[in-house]
């Protein structure tokens, strides 16, 4: 199944699968069936079949995070810095382009310690999982035409006071918050607050700073069932006009209090290449990767997608206005996040590359990762230039498509497990995790991105 994921992600990349004469559509329709189990194992390995509301207790590890920020290791704090890049903000931050630039190598530690910040779900968790290679931790991204400063949990975390920030979306979400929460804490204990649904939704708040950080799982941003192979449900369905009220409802403040987001980081995109079916006022208006079986026009997935942006994009603007006197609000919207399989994976498949980034030139972005990017870059622009009058959202894109196109060897791999070659012992094949990215890792350079952008005027 496996290496069906692969056949239908490099028909996407060609180009041609809305091209295809209907009875090879059916065929790799098929494929992408069976390919969307193996997805679900990226995007959720441990997800429960069911939606258990579990009590907010602060897990074991908060233990630790309540020690003193000066007990952790001092060369994770003092990391020796570039004259270029001492500053929080670049001074050329307004008008620099991030997205035109290289990776060149860092000779300083990661700026955390990605055995002890417990944050870390354990797919991600690629040194506690075996990984013993250091060379993808010490790369830093040069823009062409300007610096991008270094993470500073201090300016940050200043920004962040008083204030809430939800991450929304699917699993590179997820992987952007914990990055995020292991620069954060590196510097200042939080306290976790919140944790239901096997982390899907979580919550810290870092007392000394009154600043909170969120998680809301939420792939398709409206109201959506996705597949589940177990229930034998083969299609997610999309409700359009619906939108996911678990957080859209806490964008408003009229629920009040601490569960107000001022700021959302929204990062999704993955989860609408699964084959789905769309339904608006009522009705199926659409299917994406259903061929013949379920006799539903065939819809293009990027249509969806900016469809799905726009509405979200317009309807936080929109709730906004009955919210004046809060203050700004920031929604920043993480660009497609790209991956590097290369072959076959249940034949064991690694990623592409596993010693060091790409050269600038040396990979060009694919055709899905080309569309996706542009999608959300022009609907960020698109609600930003539409909210500027009345609202007091700000909209913009954290552009990381490019850059995190060079890092083939930022994947966990095979290391998205413990002992990952014990199966191979048994005759299993191993599995590779060629789509989220390790921490430390190029992740925590789209949260320097991030920082920049909340900095921006
Ligand atoms: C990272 O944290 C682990 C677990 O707390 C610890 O054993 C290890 O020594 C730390 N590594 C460094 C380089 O400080
Ligand atoms: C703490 O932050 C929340 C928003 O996250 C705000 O509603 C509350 O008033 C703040 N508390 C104080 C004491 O400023
Ligand atoms: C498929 O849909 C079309 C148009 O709605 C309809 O005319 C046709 O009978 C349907 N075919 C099947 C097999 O249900």
């Amino acid at each position: 199944m496996l290496t069906n994921f692969l056949k239908t992600q490099q028909l996407q990349n060609d180009k041609q699968l809305f091209l295809l004469p209907k009875r090879q559509l059916v065929t790799y329709a098929l494929y992408v069936l069976v390919a969307v189990a193996l997805l679900y194992l990226f995007v959720d390995p441990a997800a429960p079949a069911s939606s258990t509301v579990k009590p907010s207790v602060a897990a074991p590890w908060m233990q630790e995070e309540l020690t003193p920020p000066s007990s952790s290791p001092p060369h994770y704090h003092e990391r020796s810095r570039s004259a270029a890049t001492t500053q929080a903000v670049s001074s050329s931050s307004a008008s620099c382009d991030y997205t035109d630039g290289e990776w060149l190598p860092d000779p300083r530690p990661p700026p955390y310690n990605g055995t002890a910040c417990e944050a870390i779900k354990d797919g991600r968790s690629c040194m506690a999982n075996g990984r013993t290679d250091t060379g993808y931790l010490h790369w830093r991204w040069q823009p062409r035409q300007c610096d991008l400063p270094d993470f500073s949990p201090e300016a940050f975390l200043r920004w962040l006071r008083n204030k809430h920030m939800a991450f929304v979306g699917d699993s590179l979400a997820r992987n952007q918050a914990e990055s995020l929460m292991c620069l954060l804490t590196s510097r200042s204990p939080a306290e976790l607050v919140r944790r239901e649904e096997d982390g899907r939704f979580r919550r810290w708040v870092f007392r000394e700073h009154n600043a909170t950080v969120s998680i809301f799982w939420s792939p398709f941003l409206v109201r959506g069932v996705e597949k589940s192979e177990h229930d034998g449900v083969r299609y997610n369905q999309l409700f359009l006009d619906a939108f996911d009220e678990r957080w859209m409802s806490r964008w408003l403040a009229a629920g009040g209090g601490d569960v107000t987001i001022d700021a959302a980081v929204v990062s999704v995109g993955q989860w609408f290449r699964i084959p789905s079916v769309y339904h608006e006022g009522g009705k199926v208006v659409g299917c994406y990767g259903c061929g013949k079986e379920l006799n539903h026009t065939e819809t293009s997935f990027f249509a969806v997608f900016r469809d799905v942006l726009r509405r979200t994009l317009a309807e936080m603007t929109r709730r906004n206005h009955h919210e004046h006197g809060h203050g700004e609000k920031l929604v920043a919207l993480t660009t497609f996040s790209p991956s590097h399989f290369d072959g076959e994976w249940n034949k064991g498949a690694p990623c592409t590359k596993t010693t060091g980034p790409y050269r600038k030139g040396e990979k060009e972005m694919g055709y899905t990762e080309t569309e996706m990017r542009k999608i959300v870059v022009e609907e960020a622009a698109a609600a930003a230039a539409a909210a500027a009058a009345a609202s007091e959202v700000r909209f913009a894109a954290v552009d990381v498509t490019a850059m995190a196109n060079l890092r083939p060897d930022g994947h966990p791999g095979p290391y998205m497990r413990k002992n990952p070659f014990a199966a191979a012992e048994e005759g299993r094949p191993v599995q590779h995790d060629c789509l989220h990215w390790c921490m430390p890792g190029p992740v925590d350079t789209f949260n320097q991105i991030l920082l920049q952008t909340m900095l921006r005027r």
